[in-house]
C-alpha cells in the first residue's frame, strides 16, 4: 500500500505517476524527482496518538506511510530511533543549556546515510533491480553495499582516491565491488560522472544520496525529523544545524517539516535550519550568505577539509536546502579544520560521542554562533552528528593523543596517574 500520488521534477516541473517508477526526470535537467504524497488521505488517521502508539523499533519503516517504497522490501538492519539527549558537560563547554545531540553514528554502518539507502534500495528491490551503483565519498557507498549485501543486490561503488581506511574496509567487507576514482577536470566530481556513464552503458539502479539521480532514498533522512519532534513531546525545536555537502540531508530534513506541517502534527514555528560546511569547501554556505541564488552557484575547485564527507564540489541539492534554510530564517556557517578537529575532541571527551570530523561540524558551528552571540544559553538546538569516528581512525588517532608502553610496576605507573 502507499500514499504517494506523483512525482514532480523540482526543475520543469513534469509530473510523473509512481507506477511509472521514475528515477531520473526524462527531460534529463538534474530535477529531483519530489515526492508527493496524499496528505488528505494521511491526516484522517496519521495523528500523534496513533503514532506514539506504535514500537520504536523496525527502522524508519516506523513512519512507512510517509515513505515512497514499501516496507517489505526493506531490509532488516533498523536504521534511525536514534538517541536525542542533552550531553551536560558539552553544553557547560559551549554555554549552551539546552542543546540536543542526534546521535546518527548509532546507525548500523556508524552514519546516516543509512537511511537514504534503506529506502533507496527497498525502492530497487521494488522495481526488480539487481544492480545497484553508487557515487560517494564513502558513507553512502558503505551504507548502500551493507544495505545491497542484506537484500542480496549487486553494489559497484565509486569513491575518491583519498578514501578512508575504515569506509573502505565496511565495503570490501560488504562485498561491493569498489573502484576508486581519479579526478580530472577541476569542479567536477569523477565519481558521479562515472556513476552516470555506468547507468547509460549497463543500465544499473542509480543509488546515490543525491536527489536529482535517485529521489527516493531523500525521503530516508526526513525520519531525522519526525523523530526529533516525537522525541522533543512533539514540538521542533528553535534551530538545526545540519552536516552538508550535496544538500541532500537538509533538503530531507526540509521535506519532513513540510510534512509534519502538512499534516498538522506539529504547529509553532518550525526550526531555522543551519547549513554547515568546511570552509575548504562551502558553496552552499557562500551562496546562502552573499545573497546568491542556486543557479547562480559555481562549484568549488578544489575542494579541500578534513571533512572527507562534505567534500562535494557541487550541492545537487542546493535548490530545496536552499529553500528550507530561507523559509525557515535559517542561516549558513563555514567552520575551519581547527574548529572542526576540536570538535571532534569536545563530543568525544565531554559527550561520550566520537564522530568522525564531518559529522562534528555542527557543534563547531553551534559554538561559533554561541560566541557571535547568534544564539544566547537559552536557546534550544539540535545538532545532527551524522558520522562515527571509527571510519576515520587512521586520521584521528595522530591528533588525540600518544599511548606510553609500561612494565607492570605501580612506580612507572605512578606519574601517569591524574591529579
Ligand atoms: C558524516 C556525514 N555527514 C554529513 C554529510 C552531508 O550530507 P549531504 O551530502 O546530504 O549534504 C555526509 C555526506 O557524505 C556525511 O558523510
Ligand atoms: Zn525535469
Amino acid at each position: 500500500m502507499s500514499f504517494v500520488s506523483e512525482l514532480v521534477c523540482s526543475r520543469c516541473g513534469r509530473k510523473y505517476l509512481p507506477t511509472e517508477k521514475p528515477v531520473m526526470c526524462a527531460s534529463r535537467d538534474l530535477g529531483r524527482l519530489d515526492v508527493v504524497y496524499e496528505y488528505e488521505e494521511l491526516k484522517e488517521f496519521l495523528r500523534r496518538e496513533s503514532i506514539a502508539k506504535r514500537p520504536w523499533t523496525g527502522g524508519l519503516w516506523r513512519y512507512w506511510e510517509l515513505m515512497p517504497a514499501s516496507r517489505e522490501f526493506g531490509a532488516p538492519l533498523g536504521e534511525g530511533l536514534t538517541p536525542l539527549f542533552c550531553a551536560r558537560r558539552l553544553n557547560e563547554a559551549i554555554g549552551l543549556k539546552r542543546m540536543r545531540l542526534k546521535d546518527e553514528t548509532r546507525n548500523p554502518t556508524g552514519s546516516f546515510k543509512d537511511r537514504s539507502m534503506s529506502v533507496g534500495t527497498a525502492k530497487a528491490v521494488e522495481m526488480n533491480a539487481d544492480t545497484v551503483v553508487i557515487a560517494s565519498s564513502g558513507n553512502a557507498a558503505s551504507s548502500l553495499a551493507a544495505y545491497s549485501a542484506s537484500l542480496g543486490l549487486r553494489c559497484y561503488a565509486f569513491v575518491p582516491e583519498n578514501v578512508s581506511t575504515g569506509k573502505v574496509a565496511q565495503l570490501l567487507a560488504y562485498g561491493a565491488r569498489l573502484l576508486r576514482v581519479k579526478a580530472v577536470e577541476e569542479g567536477v566530481d569523477p565519481t558521479v560522472q562515472l556513476m552516470l556513464r555506468a547507468v547509460e552503458a549497463f543500465g544499473w539502479y542509480p543509488c546515490p544520496s543525491f536527489g536529482p539521480f535517485n529521489p527516493y532514498q531523500v525521503e530516508g533522512p526526513k525520519t531525522i525529523v519526525y523523530e526529533v519532534v516525537e522525541q522533543l513531546g512533539w514540538r521542533f525545536p528553535d534551530a538545526m544545524l545540519v552536516p552538508t555537502g550535496s544538500g541532500c540531508l537538509l533538503t530531507g530534513i526540509w521535506r519532513g517539516i513540510k510534512d509534519l506541517i502538512e499534516l498538522e502534527l506539529v504547529d509553532g514555528e518550525p526550526p531555522r535550519l543551519i547549513a554547515v560546511q568546511p570552509e575548504g569547501n562551502q558553496p552552499l554556505v557562500r551562496a546562502v550568505r552573499t545573497g546568491l541564488s542556486f543557479e547562480e552557484i559555481v562549484p568549488e575547485k578544489s575542494p579541500s577539509s578534513i571533512a572527507s564527507g562534505l567534500l562535494d564540489p557541487y550541492p545537487w541539492d542546493g535548490d530545496a536546502a536552499m529553500e528550507g534554510i530561507k523559509r525557515t530564517g535559517g542561516t549558513g556557517v563555514a567552520v575551519s579544520d581547527q574548529e572542526i578537529m576540536e570538535s571532534v575532541k569536545l563530543l568525544a571527551s565531554k559527550a561520550g560521542v566520537f564522530a568522525e570530523p564531518s559529522g562534528a561540524v555542527g557543534v563547531a558551528a553551534a559554538k561559533r554562533l554561541r560566541d557571535e552571540g547568534t544564539f544566547d544559553e537559552s536557546d534550544e538546538l539540535v545538532v545532527l552528528v551524522t558520522g562515527s569516528g571509527l571510519k576515520e581512525v587512521e586520521r584521528l588517532a595522530p591528533e588525540v593523543g600518544k599511548v606510553p608502553l609500561i612494565l607492570p610496576e605501580i612506580d612507572l605507573l605512578r606519574p601517569h596517574v591524574m591529579t
